[in-house]
């Protein structure tokens, strides 16, 4: 059974940064009512609303994997794991974006499929073999005639985005060599759970995995788990690595046994637990809403550092407009002088100096807290406050 247990009231598309300040309508398919649901027979938590694909990833989509150090330094530590552990002929990565994966690789052992042309075409300019199409049984065909089998099919933050998880997994399967290896990492639920960041949830995020959700699924497959990593990206993610059931090459590590033990013990399994989550969210929005208040009150500036899917999430369901939060900045060249949809925040190019102009800054890109704090060391120095709402609304430094 499917059941609803978080409301998080009406949003825009979260990557549809709007040209000029604009009041989006429901009719026109602009906004939509976000609620996550858990499904109490396969343990996927899901939002409960699909915005068709071609909608949100096209060639006007403004996410850049490159963008951050944080994520170039992991898809490269990733690229020399896969090189030294499974030394694959053929890596297809689904979900390629500007490849910043791929470019890790020889040109001659990767193949990478990007629906979003805009994307696509980078990595094409880059003489990388790009398939600028969506992911599914039609596309794996066409790439089986030419290539056969793949040894390793890699996938960030992709596979959460597809509604239909079972044609996913079918088109794997036809195209991953017997002794072949998918590795997969998305947002973990469990953090989510943990660290109460309901902004995972958007319109783009269908899915949030836990490992209990994913072994239930790829058991339909025959496909396993047989390691797993935690790691610190999107505000802690899960990189899972599968098999076949029948390739013995590979032992299940017991770091697959304790993450599901430990999911257990979170009580992922269980309805009770998205009700908890849920009104602790429903606290986090006061909390927020009542520390930019009072900033406000006593006549201080906010800017907000990253204009993120999440932070359009966190905005739209707290209700946050321009006079609480001025500005935002952003270095993502798709993102600047346009709008935070539903907000109509504009979003100013980042500079070395942007925050000169502003007593304190909302973050939010929080899972890059480290990274950006780092870099910003002046103006802390100078008395510049940042505040997150992950765990819990207050000030970090
Ligand atoms: P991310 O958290 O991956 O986004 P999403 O919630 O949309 O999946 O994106 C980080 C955003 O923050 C991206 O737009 C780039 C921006 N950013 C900066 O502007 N400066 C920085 O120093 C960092 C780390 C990120």
């Amino acid at each position: 059974m499917i059941k609803p247990f978080l409301n998080l009231g009406l949003q825009p598309l979260a990557n549809e940064y709007q040209k000029s300040p604009k009041k989006l309508s429901i009719k026109k398919g602009q906004l939509y009512n976000l609620k996550v649901c858990f499904n109490t027979n396969t343990k996927l938590v899901s939002i409960s609303k699909r915005i068709p694909s071609e909608k949100m990833f096209n060639s006007k989509y403004p996410y850049r994997s490159s963008m951050s150090l944080t994520m170039k330094a992991s898809f490269k530590n990733l690229s020399q794991i896969i090189k030294k552990r499974f030394n694959p002929n053929l890596l297809l990565e689904i979900g390629s974006n500007d490849g910043a994966l791929i470019k890790n690789f020889n040109k001659d052992n990767v193949i990478g499929v990007e629906p979003c042309k805009n994307l696509a075409q980078i990595t094409k300019k880059n003489n990388f073999l790009t398939y600028d199409d969506y992911w599914n049984l039609n596309l794996a065909s066409k790439i089986k005639k030419k290539f056969k089998f793949v040894d390793v099919i890699y996938s960030a933050n992709t596979l959460t985005h597809i509604s239909d998880l079972n044609d996913v997994f079918k088109s794997i399967c036809l195209l991953l060599s017997d002794d072949g290896v998918l590795i997969i990492e998305d947002p973990s639920l469990l953090e989510c759970v943990k660290k109460n960041s309901y902004d995972q949830f958007y319109n783009e995020h269908i899915y949030l995995f836990s490992a209990i959700a994913v072994n239930y699924l790829l058991n339909k497959f025959n496909l396993e788990i047989f390691d797993l990593e935690n790691l610190p990206t999107h505000g802690g993610s899960l990189r899972y690595y599968i098999k076949r059931k029948k390739n013995k090459n590979f032992k299940v590590t017991n770091r697959v046994n304790i993450q599901i033990k430990k999911e257990i013990f979170y009580e992922l399994h269980k309805f009770k637990t998205y009700k908890k989550f849920s009104n602790n969210v429903s606290k986090s929005k006061k909390k927020l809403i009542q520390i930019l208040n009072k900033i406000k009150k006593n006549n201080k500036s906010i800017i907000g550092y990253g204009a993120t899917a999440k932070a359009v999430t966190v905005l739209n369901y707290c209700n946050i407009n321009k006079d609480l939060i001025s500005n935002f900045t952003d270095t993502t060249p798709e993102k600047i002088n346009n709008y935070i949809p539903g907000r109509n925040i504009k979003i100013l190019k980042y500079n070395k100096n942007i925050l000169k102009n502003y007593d304190y800054v909302f973050l939010g890109a929080w899972n890059f807290s480290k990274e950006i704090i780092k870099k910003e060391k002046k103006f802390i120095k100078k008395g510049l406050k940042f505040i997150s709402h992950v765990p819990f609304p207050k000030f970090i430094n």
